[in-house]
């Protein structure tokens, strides 16, 4: 039996709740909360995961119109966010996930390739991402949808 294709559409308010989901499903492993918290413990009532899903709620309050879901049968298997800067012309995707079950497939990649048709029909002239050092999948898929490493940064913090 044939699976139904993947489409890309437009973020819509209903799915917030699951794409906080499949963000702390996700970024176990690759995401600077959860470095925090495994250095410096909690801190407050709020684990990595609550803070983590957070910023996904800031970016699709921030530009909801540059928010994406992959969907197929109206399940959600992934989504990418950006950020405009139109001032600078520069676009940010801050956020990316696929879930496990559908990783490997592209839906990464085709994410990637619609951020940025997005960001250049919003008259953006530079794309960013960003990726931690031990995403070994971001730092392998990014220069291969065309970004370039152009520097590398260390994050500190301490307990008060
Ligand atoms: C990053 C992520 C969105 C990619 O989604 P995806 O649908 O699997 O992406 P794609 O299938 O388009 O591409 C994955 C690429 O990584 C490669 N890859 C898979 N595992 C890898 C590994 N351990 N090391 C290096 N490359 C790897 C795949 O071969 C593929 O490359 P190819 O197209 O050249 O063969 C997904 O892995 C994810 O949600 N990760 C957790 C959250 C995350 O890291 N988000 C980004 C934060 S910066």
């Amino acid at each position: 039996m044939h699976e139904s294709p993947v489409s890309i559409r437009h973020y819509r308010a209903a799915d917030l709740f699951i794409l906080r989901q499949i963000t702390t499903d996700s970024f176990g492993g690759v995401s600077l909360d959860m470095a925090l918290e495994q250095k410096l413990g909690r801190w407050n009532e709020r684990d990595w995961k609550a803070r983590k899903a957070d910023h996904i709620d800031d970016d699709v309050n921030q530009n909801p119109e540059g928010c994406f879901v992959a969907e197929r049968d109206g399940e959600i298997l992934g989504y990418i966010t950006v950020r405009l800067d139109p001032l600078n012309s520069r676009g940010r995707i801050p956020n990316m996930a696929v879930v496990e079950s559908a990783r490997g497939l592209g839906l990464g990649r085709r994410l990637i390739v619609h951020a940025l048709d997005y960001m250049r029909d919003a008259g953006m002239k530079v794309a960013q991402i960003e990726t931690m050092a031990s995403n070994a999948i971001g730092q392998h898929l990014y220069p291969s949808c065309g970004f370039e490493e152009v520097a590398r940064k260390v994050h500190f913090a301490m307990k008060l």
